[in-house]
């Protein structure tokens, strides 16, 4: 579904070169941004696992953030912390990837089931080569995912591992016959068999899962996927791990589309958001200077484009639309901060993060056709975290209040959205909308809008008309904060916290006033 643009104001481009500025509305416009929704025209469902997440063995993203182990003075459940899980529950988290990123490539199962005590130490050599007890693995993630009622996708081992090895982890994982392997499972504690509602073949296969040409890679998919086999009725979805935001991306796309012959359901992508987008120095999570928000938000909108190109070149090869595009890593990524371990990638979560995740999600929404499943980078204490824990401690970060405010939108169906005025911020020699709305219908039949302002330190009024439905007035949550990086800490857990928001309606059409740096989730009532 589209979203169009039929009057553009570059408000700041007229007013003045000056950078990253969004002048007074009052001499040009009575709003910064206007929406016609009309809710006959419904799209397609919008994938509850486009909010999917991804937990990574890396730095405290697991070990620490997740799991303390049974004997912790931490409270805990099974091992597993006790704040954490209910936070997550509450997030109704729908799918879970696990165990990596550029760790699956390293992984061998094995190390990860039966007696913890027995179970080898090897070192994390892509984080911090630091030990992995392995005291989490493969009853452990399908225990976290049931725990919350969560979805899963894992993530095989290509890289080191050999078709054997993952076909013999397929069926340890979901044999119901009398085999050697589904007796293993049994003895370790699993009668049933887990269920894997999503696998992947290796991870970045362009980078750190070997460095291959996307035609080696396909040969390899090919091949691997050969000897996957699950019982009838519980095969997962397959996804080839895909490219990345940078030029050579579409070509991964391109190539797997083309020459993937079998057993292939989605490819994947990866692309995070870097301030100033240069690796070396990415930029700081908290203490950013203004300019550093608007390049944040040029960056993380590329994602609306490079999903618009991956999908093109599928449309091409799959005009059948059978291939879903997965974007399972995402998210924005910082400079590490000062005295910290760089490999376990921990960084601060501000009302930039927030505005970044909602940004995205209406980018998701407008692309559901393909993109059935996204993954934030990702849940506990690694890059754009929910949650962040210091021993005992834990905090929910912006990006988690974000998340949870469009959870009305998991499996809602799109709703037409027509830009009618829509005023531009200069960031450089580009601009960005200084507004992005989505809307869509729920499984209740409830139509839920959410609007997000772009600006760092201008309020945005906005006018959303919304056709064939009766309503007086808009209801829900708002989520903003005095300072564009206002964030928790554990001295301060609730800084930035949603509260109740409400407004009226006339004659069909709602007027907000959307402070800066906001995101507004509302139901029609
Ligand atoms: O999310 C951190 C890392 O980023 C992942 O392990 C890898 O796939 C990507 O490069």
């Amino acid at each position: 579904m589209k979203t169009q643009a039929t009057k553009i104001t570059k408000l700041a481009s007229l007013v003045c070169a000056a950078l990253f500025t969004l002048h007074s509305p009052a001499s040009f416009a009575d709003t910064q941004a206007e929406f016609i929704v009309d809710t006959a025209k419904v799209g397609v469902t919008i994938n509850k696992n486009i909010y999917g997440q991804f937990a990574e063995h890396l730095g405290h993203g697991i070990y620490e953030g997740i799991w303390v182990g049974k004997d912790s003075e931490i409270a805990n459940t099974d091992g597993f912390r006790n704040d954490v899980i209910q936070a997550l529950k509450d997030l109704q988290v729908p799918l879970i990837r696990w165990p990596g990123g550029c760790f699956a490539d390293e992984y061998h199962w094995r190390d990860g089931i039966g007696d913890p005590a027995k179970r080898p130490i090897k070192v994390n050599t892509h984080w911090g080569g630091v030990e992995e007890t392995n005291a989490f693995g493969t009853h452990e993630f399908f225990q976290l995912a049931e725990m919350l009622g969560a979805q899963t996708y894992v993530n095989g081992n290509l890289g080191t591992g050999t078709p054997q090895e993952m076909a013999e982890w397929m069926e340890y994982m979901t044999s119901d016959k009398n085999s050697t392997l589904a007796n293993e499972r049994r003895k370790n504690g699993r009668e049933q068999p887990f269920k894997v509602d999503y696998f992947t073949i290796g991870n970045e296969a362009w980078g750190c899962g070997g460095h291959m040409r996307p035609e080696y890679y396909a040969d390899l998919y090919n091949h691997y996927a050969t000897f996957l086999k699950a019982p009838h009725g519980s095969r997962p979805t397959m996804v080839a791990s895909g490219g990345s935001g940078n030029a050579r991306g579409l070509e991964w796309t391109d190539v797997l589309s083309k020459n993937i012959q079998r057993n292939m359901h989605a490819i994947s992508y990866h692309y995070y958001t870097l301030p100033t987008n240069k690796w070396d120095k990415k930029g700081e999570a908290v203490n950013f200077p203004e300019k550093e928000w608007y390049s944040t938000m040029l960056n993380t909108l590329k994602m609306d484009e490079f999903i618009s190109q991956n999908v093109a070149v599928l449309d091409k090869n799959d005009p059948e639309k059978k291939i879903g595009f997965y974007v399972d890593e995402w998210g924005t990524w910082y400079d590490a901060e000062p005295g910290r371990e760089p490999g376990f990638l921990y960084q601060q979560n501000t009302m930039r993060d927030a505005v970044v995740a909602a940004v995205n999600f209406n980018i998701f929404h407008k692309h559901a056709e393909r993109v059935h499943m996204t993954n934030i980078a990702q849940m506990v204490n690694v890059l754009q975290a929910m949650i962040l824990t210091d021993k005992e401690k834990m905090l929910l970060t912006p990006t988690y209040h974000a998340y949870k405010m469009y959870v009305p939108f998991q499996d809602a169906k799109q709703l037409d959205v027509h830009t009618q005025v829509m005023q531009y911020i200069q960031v450089g020699d580009n601009s960005i909308p200084a507004v992005s709305m989505t809307a869509a219908k729920t499984q209740d039949g409830d139509t839920v809008l959410a609007l997000v302002n772009l600006s760092a330190t201008e309020k945005s009024d906005v006018d959303v008309s919304v056709l064939g439905t009766k309503f007086s007035k808009a209801q829900g949550q708002i989520l903003t904060a005095k300072k564009m990086n206002a964030h928790n800490t554990f001295a301060d857990p609730a800084e930035v916290k949603p509260k109740d928001f409400s407004q009226r309606a006339k004659r069909g059409k709602l007027s907000f006033d959307l402070p800066a740096h906001s995101v507004i989730v509302v139901t029609l009532k």
